[in-house]
């Protein structure tokens, strides 16, 4: 999960990502991580608007760590899933031609109206709880699809 800072968005994606594989038994076969394009917030923890909200519905964002996205997760991850347009971009230019597929926008893979995850930071309360509905929406899903296309269920 990427987006920009990883503060806000690709956090928040992890955790509730990795809530859907829990809740289809497939902890320990399917491994979830974030990161951000920028370099910014390195080391923080998430921003305490997402981690309210989240904690809202009993999501713990608290011992996530923001670290930078780097050439070696391009390689080790099967799927990578960019919040926002900018945020995929910027991971086309950085992977290597046979990576560019793994590469995918989050949202593609939910049924909302929306493509991206709109950015939070400079955003009034309701903007984290739209990340979380969106994020909610794509990961039930996207976990299913992926469960799917390789024989995991
Ligand atoms: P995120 O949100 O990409 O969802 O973590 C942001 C966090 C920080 C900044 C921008 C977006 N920033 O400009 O510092």
């Amino acid at each position: 999960m990427v987006c920009l800072g990883n503060i806000c968005r690709s956090p928040t994606a992890e955790v509730v990502f990795r809530h859907s594989v829990a809740s289809e038994n497939l902890s320990g076969i399917i491994e979830v991580d974030s990161a951000g394009t920028g370099s910014w917030h390195i080391g923080e923890s998430p921003d305490h608007r997402s981690m309210r909200a989240a904690q809202k519905r009993d999501y713990d964002l608290s011992s996530l760590r923001a670290r930078q996205v780097k050439p070696e997760d391009l390689k080790r991850f099967d799927y990578i899933f960019a919040m926002d347009r900018q945020n995929l971009h910027d991971l086309l230019e950085m992977a290597l031609p046979d990576q560019q597929e793994k590469i995918s926008l989050f949202l593609h893979h939910g049924s909302s109206d929306y493509d991206e995850v709109p950015d939070p930071y400079y955003s009034g309360k309701d903007g984290f709880e739209l990340v979380l509905d969106l994020v909610e929406d794509a990961s039930a899903s996207l976990v299913r699809k992926i469960a799917g296309k390789h024989n995991l269920v």
